[in-house]
């Protein structure tokens, strides 16, 4: 089952974004590293059409490193577009993005001309990390739970430089499934919308594709044919077993297995590892799309017949791809 989320303050955020893009010179979109595609978010990326992009893939510390070189080309092969990783809490590279936002806005600087940054990401990406940073002091403290609202900040960088802050904001429907589970072992996503082993399956999955060796060294495991034959769903109960989160009887606890999984990628324990490259996401991405233009064509055909059925009966293939699937989906 894909992972549905709900967007908490998403249209407060939005509100504000989109009034404080009109007069913003350079966006710095916080990305991790991890997982550049799927923290990207969508409606930042059309609220923002237009204004020069420094893409941050932050993080950086917790990624693998040719992945990360990788994604970086990528994103500087982009029109308008500089991209750089760092690691948030370093003083010296997250002063490298002053220098960015000037590469990308040569004609901002000065008193009468002050650089106007707009910082966005997803919650959880680092973006309060990176303004402390470049601040000196504890200068943006978010409250990313549903309900919190924070209104954007200006933070004053240098007399002519300024940041304005933003709530981390998911977007309201995912249309790549991976991104949705890859964002949920990041930790960007509420622990309300998922189910941990769920996403510690799909977490392996991806593990054993690209980083084997890593899986076999921390948990333990045997040799990389005696693996070959397991399904997803046996390797996670040989790592709960190897972690003894057993239950009576010898039965292992997967949803303990699943959450020391889950924990030890996002704390880097399990080593240096991003969990897509460009090429896989860009596959991931025109499929997602694809399967979304035919949900949204099936569902403008029931809408056609609808309209020209005045009883209005649902027809059988109206129960395939049920209306729900199409909504904005809000489920927590
Ligand atoms: P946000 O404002 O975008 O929501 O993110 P915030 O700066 O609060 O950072 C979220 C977590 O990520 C923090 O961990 C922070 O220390 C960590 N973090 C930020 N930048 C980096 C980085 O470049 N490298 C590493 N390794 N970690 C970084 P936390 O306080 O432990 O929170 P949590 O992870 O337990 O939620």
């Amino acid at each position: 089952m894909a992972i549905q989320w709900f967007p908490g303050h998403m249209h407060v955020t939005k509100k504000a974004v989109l009034e404080r893009a009109k007069d913003t010179d350079v966006v710095i979109e916080l990305l991790d590293a991890r997982l550049p595609g799927s923290s990207a978010n969508p409606m930042l990326a059309e609220i923002t059409q237009g204004i020069p992009t420094l893409k941050v893939l932050n993080k950086q510390d917790l990624a693998d490193p040719e992945s990360t070189a990788a994604w970086l080309a990528y994103y500087n092969a982009q029109p308008a577009t500089q991209a750089i990783a760092l690691d948030a809490s370093e003083l010296a590279p997250a002063q490298r993005l002053v220098a960015g936002c000037h590469i990308l806005a040569p004609n901002r600087g000065g008193m009468a001309k002050p650089m106007r940054v707009l910082v966005c990401g997803i919650p959880n990406v680092g973006k309060s990390t990176l303004i402390n940073t470049l601040k000196g002091k504890r200068a943006a403290k978010t409250g990313d739970e549903a309900g919190i609202t924070r209104i954007e900040q200006r933070i004053t960088i240098a007399d002519d430089f300024y940041l304005y802050d933003t709530p981390g904001m998911l977007w309201p429907r995912i249309v790549v499934p991976e991104s949705g589970y890859i964002l949920a072992a990041s930790g960007a996503i509420g622990r309300n919308a998922y189910d941990e082993e769920e996403v510690a399956l799909e977490l392996l999955a991806n593990l054993r594709r690209h980083y084997l060796p890593l899986l076999q060294a921390r948990y333990r495991l045997g040799s990389a044919e005696s693996l070959a034959d397991l399904d997803d769903a046996t390797l996670l109960e040989e790592i709960g077993r190897k972690r003894g989160t057993l239950l009576g009887g010898g039965r292992v606890n997967l949803q303990k297995a699943a959450e020391i999984v889950i924990y030890e990628f996002r704390q880097g324990t399990l080593g240096r590892i991003t969990l897509e490259t460009p090429e896989e996401f860009t596959g991931w991405l025109a499929a997602g799309q694809a399967a979304d233009a035919k949900r949204q064509a099936k569902k403008d055909a029931r809408k056609k017949r609808g309209r020209g059925n005045a009883d209005n009966v649902p027809t059988d293939t109206d129960a395939v791809d049920g209306p729900a699937a199409d909504e904005e989906n809000n489920a927590s």
